[in-house]
């Protein structure tokens, strides 16, 4: 199934030629966060529409155009799970890239959106889900990842005649917090490698043929060794797979989020990875990343809605809170906040920024320094593009924040 893809692979285009038309030249990397050049468009944004997310077409262009430079991996697979707003989806099947999808709802998203898209285009990588899910997931994508040996003992004709990839467990994970770690003896996802023979047997009783190994090992990681080390992990074990033509060494991309955080250098990763290619010319790499290409193209406006001073601590609160981002509530996760109303003068003020919903822990950014800051302001929380929207709930009844989109001029 997979030899055609071999035989005519453009490097990191993804899905064939048609992509390199679109890529032009290479973008030119601001330093300045896109949001500082489009305050005004925000601010009229705001004025009509806050709390909303905000996502920057152009920036979501340019962080696909990053991912496809890398000609050491042959297929993107986009993480729809960071985020599905519709131009988000247009956007990098514009690019060319494929879509990652963990559930029937995003697969039938996808195919709302586009349903003439190639199934080739389609992963889907479901985890502890029942028969069913499995059966109309081979119905949608092109490829579908087994997450243990249980579906193979359990549902054998499920899998008869299939390509299957599966998931292995290097045993350690890495990423910006604990619960974003997906490997390791404390995480459920994976096979341990011992246990690769018994899925080769399993398989091959089904009549299913393992053409692929995929290890995502977490999320928010900002050592490059990271992809290299999965790749070479899976290399180790494809030869127990006469069929295996793949490695999907997973997503994880991170964007630096805490100040003094450096960025990936993604040349060098592809250099590295290009050497890995040499090695071992029979592989093909896949990535599927999600938070990389869409958490910096978007952020969340809110107004403040009150300030208070008790004891010695300042609050600033804004409109919205953990129901529209629970990244810091429930990570530590920090966000660059700042006052967009007045970007630019003197950070003279240290606030907690909190949110209007019941618990303690609703706390968008811990100790902000800030201008004085005033009700009415409209504050500006960066790199919420990904797992903003999408994680957040209508918790103490209050909607998150809605979405709009910056268009591409
Ligand atoms: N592939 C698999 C199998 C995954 O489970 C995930 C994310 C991805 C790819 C994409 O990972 P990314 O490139 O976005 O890091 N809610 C957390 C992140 C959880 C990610 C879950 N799985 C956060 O807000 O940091």
């Amino acid at each position: 199934m997979h030899n055609h893809l071999l035989g005519h692979r453009t490097p990191g285009t993804g899905f064939g030629p048609t992509y390199h038309a679109l890529l032009g030249e290479p973008p030119v990397i601001s330093r300045s966060p896109w949001w500082r050049r489009k305050r005004q468009a925000l601010l009229q944004i705001a004025g009509e529409a806050s709390p909303c997310f905000v996502y920057d077409e152009a920036s979501l262009h340019e962080a696909a155009e990053q991912m496809l430079r890398l000609s050491a991996i042959d297929r993107c697979f986009y993480a729809i799970k960071a985020s599905h707003h519709p131009s988000v989806l247009r956007a990098f099947y514009q690019k060319g890239l494929g879509f990652e999808c963990v559930s029937l709802g995003e697969l039938e998203l996808i195919r709302q959106h586009f349903p003439k898209l190639d199934p080739e285009r389609i992963l889907f990588t479901p985890n502890f889900v029942p028969q069913k899910e499995y059966e109309t997931g081979f119905g949608y994508a092109g490829h579908v990842t087994l997450d243990g040996i249980r579906p193979l003992e359990l549902w054998p004709e499920t899998f008869a005649s299939r390509h299957i990839m599966v998931r292995v467990d290097p045993g350690r994970g890495h990423g910006h917090h604990r619960h974003v770690r997906t490997a390791g003896a404390q995480s459920k996802f994976g096979v341990v490698p011992e246990a690769l023979p018994r899925v080769a047997h399993l398989a091959k009783r089904a009549g299913a043929t393992v053409v692929g190994l995929h290890a995502h090992v977490g999320s928010g990681i900002l050592q490059r060794e990271t992809w290299l080390e999965t790749a070479r992990f899976l290399a180790s074990f494809a030869e127990q797979f006469s069929q295996v033509r793949l490695l999907n060494i997973g997503g994880g991309f991170g964007v630096p989020e805490h100040p003094g955080a450096v960025a990936l250098d993604l040349d060098a990763l592809n250099s590295e990875l290009l050497e890995f290619r040499k090695a071992h010319p029979q592989l093909s790499l896949w990535v599927e990343p999600g938070r990389y290409l869409v958490a910096e193209a978007g952020v969340l406006l809110a107004r403040v809605t009150q300030i208070k001073k008790k004891g010695n601590t300042r609050y600033v609160g804004i409109e919205t809170g953990m129901n529209s981002l629970i990244r810091p509530a429930l990570y530590g996760a920090c966000h660059r906040i700042v006052n967009l109303s007045r970007l630019g003068e003197p950070c003279t003020i240290t606030a907690e920024v909190v949110g209007p919903i019941c618990e303690t822990g609703d706390t968008l950014g811990h100790a902000q320094r800030l201008p004085p800051t005033q009700e009415g302001d409209v504050l500006l929380i960066a790199t919420a593009g990904a797992y903003g929207r999408t994680m957040s709930s209508d918790y103490n009844l209050r909607p998150p924040a809605t979405e709009r989109v910056l268009r591409r001029r």
